[in-house]
């Protein structure tokens, strides 16, 4: 029979111990007990950037990194997005199952009754220049939104957890929207209850003196689909935010404030804009294998490849990139597109790509279609953190019902100096503290 134990012989002492391992773990506190003498503190793991510890248990997403699978609740991403609407899958990813039709109809109509801003949070909006990033706007209206709702401070509470939820989830949609039209000094439009999530997503967006504006369903579903690929992906640089700061019992729109913050570096959800930049600098097809030569040189990063956790190819990029193809029937081809194809094609038969095992991940295709539709590329990342907003409250309710869980306060190994003092005759300042 196997027997689920490691084995440890501490070659200081000779002393041999047995960790227990579950799921494939062994518990780092258990290392604790392993000591040099009764002095010393006990044995911890150094793990820079996490590369391999699990700082919790989640039943919300399973990745596969090797064999490119990602689930959602058990369910594969290839079906959700062909089947499910956003808001369906958002219930799935809070709730654990899909909803019935009676319970996405309550659903549906919760999240549409939560989607207008306090008129003092447009005023706050227009506090931001014209050119402000529209990241930093929504970080920063978000975060805002706290003072509007003190009462989710009262993160203990399920029913009160759930009303943050639904209110984050209506709501962030109308201020990404309201980053942009501020950022073209247009009047800002507010929501429309007829209209579906994304549908009215695009109306606050686009809508001008049209009585009714009326969304092209291609293009609503398109970015449906890539809301419902952006839900969650689950210990990602951001949700680790999410998760850390919650962890403090801080309130739900200051977490996302900052896990949004956490999106927005390029090494993360800023990837998508930055590929975009990085297209446009590499102009045309003629100058890809010298902008290859300086990634491989250690001179340029190519944005949108590589992915801590996959190392086969992004089952998200691979459903982006069919959705491309839906899109650019109504738009027209984004000349981009031939650019990142023959990009792509390059990168993947180079030895040095194929030795790290790098691949297009989802920011690679997805800032191409967010162009064809309209978007400005300082708004992809935006377009990230929308969606995104449910994997981290999914996260931080998790969080919140797990009693093993605490604040989240990792250790470090001190390499700086030992004590010392300062010069003997330096002077007092006040109060003498010390004999
Ligand atoms: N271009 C060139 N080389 C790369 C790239 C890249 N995009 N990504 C990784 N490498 C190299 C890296 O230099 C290293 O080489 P070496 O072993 O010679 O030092 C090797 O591959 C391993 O990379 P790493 O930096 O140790 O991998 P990581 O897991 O720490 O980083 C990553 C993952 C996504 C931050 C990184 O691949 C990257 O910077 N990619 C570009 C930015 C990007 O597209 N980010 C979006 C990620 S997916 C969506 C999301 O999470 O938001």
């Amino acid at each position: 029979m196997k027997n689920n134990v490691l084995t440890i012989t501490d070659g200081r002492t000779d002393k041999t111990y047995s960790l227990p391992i579950d799921h494939g773990t062994i518990r780092a506190m258990d290392l604790r007990q392993i000591k040099e003498d009764a002095e010393d503190f006990g044995l911890m793991t150094y793990d820079p950037a996490f590369m391999n510890t699990a700082s919790c248990r989640s039943s919300i997403t399973y990745i596969d990194g090797d064999k490119g699978i990602l689930r959602y609740r058990g369910y594969p991403i290839e079906e959700l997005a062909e089947k499910c609407t956003f808001l369906e899958v958002a219930y799935l990813i809070l709730n654990g199952e899909l909803p019935t039709e009676t319970q996405l109809q309550e659903w549906v109509y919760e999240v549409k009754h939560h989607t207008m801003l306090h008129e003092t949070t447009k005023k706050f909006l227009e506090g931001f220049r014209h050119d402000a990033h529209p990241m930093g706007m929504l970080v920063s209206t978000v975060a805002a939104l706290s003072t509007v709702y003190p009462e989710a401070r009262n993160v203990l509470d399920p029913a009160n957890r759930k009303l943050q939820i639904v209110r984050l989830i209506g709501k962030v949609p109308t201020i990404a929207a309201y980053t942009y039209r501020h950022s073209l000094g247009l009047p800002y439009i507010y929501p429309d209850n007829d209209l579906a999530y994304t549908a009215n997503f695009m109306n606050m967006l686009w809508k001008m003196l049209e009585p009714k504006y009326l969304a092209n369903p291609v293009l609503a579903r398109a970015l449906s689909i890539l809301f419902i690929l952006h839900a969650d992906h689950e210990l990602n640089c951001s949700t680790n935010a999410m998760r850390a700061v919650g962890s403090s019992q801080a309130d739900p729109y200051l977490s996302v404030a900052a896990a949004a913050a956490g999106l927005s570096g390029p090494l993360h959800g800023g990837a998508n804009e930055q590929v975009l930049k990085m297209l446009d600098a590499i102009g045309t097809k003629e100058n890809i294998p010298g902008y290859i030569e300086q990634v491989k040189a250690g001179k340029l990063k190519l944005m949108g490849f590589g992915h801590r956790v996959y190392k086969n190819y992004d089952p998200r990029a691979r459903i982006i990139k069919w959705t491309a193809d839906q899109v650019f029937q109504v738009t027209g081809r984004n000349t981009k597109l031939d650019i990142a194809l023959a990009l792509e094609k390059i990168a993947l038969e180079d030895e040095y790509f194929i030795k790290r095992k790098l691949y297009p991940n989802v920011d690679f295709y997805s800032g191409i279609i967010y162009q064809a539709m309209g978007f400005k590329p300082d708004m992809f990342t935006v377009l990230f953190a929308i969606p995104r907003t449910v994997g981290w409250l999914s996260h931080w309710d998790e969080l919140m019902g797990d009693a093993e869980q605490k604040i989240a306060r990792p250790r470090q190994v001190y390499t700086g100096s030992a004590e010392r003092h300062l010069p003997a005759g330096k002077p007092t300042i006040g109060v003498t503290v010390s004999a």
